[in-house]
């Protein structure tokens, strides 16, 4: 077993929460996510069994939704919002600069271990774009200067 005792007590209670139990399996991947720092294979298939639904029900719902990891990442996780709005003030010119000021293509971290650079779509942040969010702060009014001393003052 790959998720912890705790965490399935967390799932447990989620489900409780649902009219439909597997209305918890977002939240649940949320559970695993933050306890393992990812959702490997094998918790696919344990949240699978928890279910009761089919291995690739919960391998869909981690591939539509980007927010999701199957493999472990960085120590910190950079994702610049390459949606519309952000891509219309350069965004996407923001995303190329880090893959080259950090040598990791997006999806990508960096070897030593540091940084997930990533992208994702819109964070309801359009009016101060582009942005980025690290760890789950937000970011905005970037451009690529302020963005590489934020990333270069990441431990
Ligand atoms: Fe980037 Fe909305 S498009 S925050």
């Amino acid at each position: 077993m790959v998720i912890p005792e705790a965490a399935r007590d967390a799932i447990d209670a989620a489900i409780g929460r649902y009219p439909e139990p597997r209305a918890a399996l977002l939240p649940a991947l949320h559970i695993v996510q933050r306890e393992l720092g990812c959702v490997p294979l094998e918790a696919a298939r344990e949240l699978a069994a928890i279910f009761a639904v089919a291995p690739v029900e919960v391998l869909e719902l981690l591939s539509f939704y980007n927010l999701f990891r199957v493999e472990p990442g960085g120590r910190h996780r950079v994702n610049v919002c390459t949606n519309l709005p952000c891509s219309l003030r350069g965004a996407r010119a923001l995303l190329r600069g880090l893959e080259a000021h950090l040598g990791v293509a997006a999806g990508e971290t960096t070897r030593d271990g540091r940084i997930t650079l990533g992208h994702e779509e819109c964070l309801g942040a359009c009016a101060w774009a582009p942005m980025l969010r690290i760890d789950g702060d937000y970011h905005e009014n970037l451009d690529l200067e302020d963005a590489k001393r934020l990333l270069d003052g990441l431990e």
